[in-house]
């Protein structure tokens, strides 16, 4: 999946944020907007592996824009990290090691807390960012890496969607 953060002037005279990928957009309608003030605050997602690259500028970018943000990581200091940024409106949750399906009911639990606490009902979007993964000829492709990443890419998120479908089915929710 390819993420592409942009910033839309196109959807209002307010700022809005938008995501972009192929074919489509995720974006603030003015609608939403107005029902929020022209901010896109009330606005929950949940982004996976942003301990570094596009996850973590993509946590960054919505979080500075008035959603709230869930971005999920593997280990504590990547999440310490995250959180001396300083940001309100960006909780980091760890640990969402997507190959680990037993961690997933702990970072429901967390969102579903953190959402009640703010008042915010359900989830606009989950961003399946998390993944990486070596490429080469198919000689040389190590089956136990390949399994990891078809665990960590398609698995994982899966199960991951299937935990959080109520809260994504109550904010209106999109799946990147
Ligand atoms: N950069 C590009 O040009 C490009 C192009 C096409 C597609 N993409 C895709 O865009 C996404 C982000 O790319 P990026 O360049 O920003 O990569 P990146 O900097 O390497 O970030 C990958 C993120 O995924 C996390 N991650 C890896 N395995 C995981 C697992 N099993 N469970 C949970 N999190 C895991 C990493 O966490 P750790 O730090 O803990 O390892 C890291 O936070 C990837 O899915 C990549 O395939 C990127």
């Amino acid at each position: 999946m390819v993420v592409r953060v942009q910033h839309d002037d196109s959807l209002g005279q307010q700022p809005s944020a938008a995501l972009t990928w192929k074919g489509g957009t995720m974006a603030t309608h003015n609608r939403d907007l107005a029902l929020r003030g022209g901010r896109p605050r009330g606005l929950a997602v949940l982004i996976t592996g942003c301990s570094s690259g596009i996850g973590r500028a993509t946590a960054v970018y919505l979080a500075q824009r008035g959603f709230t943000v869930f971005a999920t990581v593997r280990r504590q200091k990547d999440a310490e990290s995250l959180g001396a940024l300083g940001e309100p409106n960006l909780v980091p949750v760890h640990p969402l090691d997507l190959t680990v399906l037993d961690h997933i009911p702990a970072v429901v639990e967390v969102v579903r807390q953190k959402l009640d606490e703010r008042e915010q009902a359900g989830l606009y979007a989950i961003i399946n960012n998390a993944g990486g993964g070596s490429f080469g000829p198919l000689e040389l492709m190590d089956l136990d890496d390949f399994r990891t990443q078809l665990e960590a890419r398609l698995l994982g998120p899966v199960a991951l969607l299937q935990a959080f479908l109520p809260m994504l089915r109550q904010g209106g929710g999109r799946v990147l």
